[in-house]
């Protein structure tokens, strides 16, 4: 870690390099459980966020150390996408939030590159084939092409994509459609990956298979991922903690640390504690759901 006093604000002097220790990197859940002392690879505290008339967060704290799989739920309109803009880069939030990646102050734009993330919409380009929307953060970043290429290629069968290399985004199911775009957010690597409800648009039964396919694919990158979503099962099912976040403006209500033994396998979700987690966090998110909706 670069010892260098950071301001609020401060612009960013020399690169960030990542921090986290190779057994933290390494450790995924076993470390995120095991370790609440880590330095955090970003921390967002007291964050607000006004749109107009339209405050979407307000007063929201958090924290992600290196190798856990965060997951965050709440309803609908709660604000959550706004975090994930924050957290990307894409957006500032209000003054008074204060953010830090990797244990300096910074200023949400400064994320931009410095963290993977996915979008709500998969935002594949229709003219590029599986591939080329595979690599095309390396692209924009200046990478080698071919070599870029090549990489996606040998990525291809992990991704459940072996064969589809030269198919084009209309030819694809939904679920291969979010496959090449959590690739390319893979083959963009970072510390942290943001992931906001890749799985929202999916049917039931493509979204489990999905959910174990991530697990798998975690454990073996051993990425800090921040993931949101608006169904409480894949919270469970996905995360070392979950965050519920309250009816919009939006902040964290319950942190939810998750005990359930990794790897994951799929009958966790009919365990009693699985069931007993369910119930607290169903609970929690259900007061917000219903706040929501009689604001609306
Ligand atoms: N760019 C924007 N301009 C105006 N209002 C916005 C903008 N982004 C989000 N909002 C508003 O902020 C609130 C939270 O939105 P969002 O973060 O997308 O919620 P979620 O992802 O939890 O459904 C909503 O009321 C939404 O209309
Ligand atoms: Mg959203």
């Amino acid at each position: 870690m670069i010892a260098t006093a950071w301001r609020s604000g401060a612009p960013v002097a020399e690169p960030v390099r990542a921090t986290a220790a190779p057994s933290a990197a390494a450790g995924g859940a076993a470390a995120a459980a095991t370790t609440g002392d880590e330095q955090p690879i970003i921390e967002l505290t007291s964050a607000s966020k006004t749109f107009g008339e339209t405050v979407a967060i307000d007063g929201l704290s958090l924290t992600i150390r290196p190798g856990e799989l965060v997951t965050v739920v709440g309803p609908s309109g709660c604000g959550k996408s706004t975090l994930f803009n924050i957290l990307a880069g894409l957006e500032e939030p209000d003054a008074g939030s204060a953010l830090r990646f990797e244990g300096r102050s910074c200023h949400a734009a400064e994320l931009l590159g410095r963290v993977a993330f996915m979008p709500q919409r998969d935002l594949l380009l229709p003219w590029r084939n599986v591939i080329d929307n595979a690599i095309l953060a390396l692209e924009i970043e200046g990478q080698n092409k071919k070599k870029a290429r090549a990489e996606a290629l040998k990525m291809l069968p992990e991704f459940g994509l072996s064969g589809f290399e030269t198919k084009y985004p209309n030819q694809l199911s939904g679920g291969m459609r979010q496959r090449v775009a959590l690739m390319r957010t893979f083959m963009f690597k970072r510390d942290l990956m943001l992931l906001d409800e890749p799985f929202g648009a999916l049917d039931a039964l493509t979204r489990t298979m999905m959910q174990r396919w991530l697990l798998d694919i975690w454990q073996k990158h051993r990425r800090t991922v921040l993931f949101i979503t608006h169904d409480v099962d894949e919270a469970l099912f996905l995360g070392d903690r979950v965050l519920v976040m309250t009816a919009r403006p939006g902040r964290v209500k319950l942190e939810q640390p998750v005990t359930l033994e990794r790897p994951r396998l799929p009958d966790v979700v009919t365990s009693a504690e699985f069931v007993r987690l369910k119930k607290v966090l169903l609970d929690a998110i259900e007061e917000e759901s219903m706040k929501s909706f009689q604001a609306a």
